[in-house]
């Protein structure tokens, strides 16, 4: 299997200038978990060993792995400075530790060295790869851009935030195995059910990763806890909470959607209505529901250990802590 880690780590940003590269070399050497270039992998691996008639699928999937690894750092680097988000892997951002101007010039770097490892990719298979590409890109923009609105709108209901975050966050992942299977030599039918398995993991993940947002510690999620709380992000706690208040914590939760320059009380009162109101548990079955829905999918595809293994990352990423 190949060591995703050692093939990032092999990439060579050694070039000048240095304040438009240092920052990338800082993003991908932080680390991260590396989720969506192993789906990648995997993907191919669960569609190589289905056939048995493509050896080297595994390599040939290697630089759309990497691609999409880098596109996602550039995706968090921008991110970063749209969300006011001092910390990301246990380091300050790069828009702290440097400037905004930075974030921007070498995210924009970022996401064209993404295209040029997408450029790897053999021949035959390129086009479509790239087509995906470029929807998924554009699925993260509108995604973005709805994550930002609804920061300022007062009514989101729990339909229009599984649709931001498919766009933000699932689209990426299930491209990314979509993609890994392609290459592979995937058939329309495994194309889609690993695309499916994605974007069903995705959203659960992104909803995991609102919930560390509140409940996560810091040491292991290495983001700031209650950065969603601080920009009245609609994330699927508050909208659970304003669904399901009883008039006086909601007027009191609508209260605190209008304080600023009090981050750490408004952080500490909101999650008291939380907990009083239990949406983390509604969270976690709105998760659970998703994850089941993603395992089903797996039954369409060849049965191995590749495909054992999307199985047990399934329930693995919903109760993750990082
Ligand atoms: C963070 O993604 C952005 C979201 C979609 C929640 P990850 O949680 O995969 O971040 P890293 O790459 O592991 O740091
Ligand atoms: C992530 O959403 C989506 C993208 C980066 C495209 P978040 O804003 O919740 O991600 P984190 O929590 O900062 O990693
Ligand atoms: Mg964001
Ligand atoms: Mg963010
Ligand atoms: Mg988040």
């Amino acid at each position: 299997m190949i060591d995703i880690n050692k093939a990032i780590e092999a990439l060579n940003w050694q070039k000048e200038p240095r304040g438009l590269y240092e920052p990338i070399e800082y993003t991908l050497a932080s680390g991260g978990k590396r989720v969506r270039p192993t789906l990648t992998l995997i993907a191919a691996e669960a569609i190589v060993n289905g056939s048995l008639l493509n050896g080297d699928a595994i390599e040939q999937a290697l630089p759309a792995a990497l691609a999409l690894e880098v596109f996602h750092n550039f995706t968090l680097m921008h991110d970063d400075v749209m969300d006011r988000a001092s910390v990301r892997r246990g380091q300050p951002t790069v828009h702290v530790k440097w400037n905004d101007n930075t974030a921007i010039l070498s995210g924009d770097q970022m996401l064209i060295e993404a295209y040029k490892l997408l450029s790897d990719v053999p021949a035959d298979k390129l086009p479509q790869v790239l087509k995906w590409f470029n929807e998924m890109a554009t699925g993260i923009c509108e995604g973005q851009q709805l994550d930002v609105d609804y920061e300022h709108a007062s009514q989101v209901t729990i339909e229009e935030y599984l649709k931001m975050i498919e766009l933000k966050t699932a689209v990426l992942i299930a491209n990314a195995l979509r993609t890994g299977g392609y290459i592979a030599g995937a058939n329309a039918a495994e194309q889609q059910a690993l695309y499916e398995y994605g974007r069903h993991i995705g959203i659960a993940f992104q909803v995991q990763d609102d919930i560390l947002d509140v409940y996560g510690d810091p040491k292991t999620f290495g983001k700031a806890i209650g950065g969603d709380i601080v920009c009245n992000k609609k994330t699927i706690l508050l909208l659970t909470a304003l669904e399901n208040a009883d008039p006086e914590s909601k007027a009191e939760l609508l209260q605190w959607l209008m304080a600023t320059d009090c981050d750490a009380q408004k952080i500490a009162a909101v999650t008291a209505i939380y907990n009083r109101l239990e949406v983390r548990e509604v969270c976690e079955a709105v998760m659970e529901e998703q994850t089941a829905l993603a395992l089903a999918e797996l039954d369409k595809l060849p049965q191995n250990e590749a495909t054992e293994k999307l199985r047990q990352l399934a329930e693995r990423l919903v109760t993750r802590n990082s």
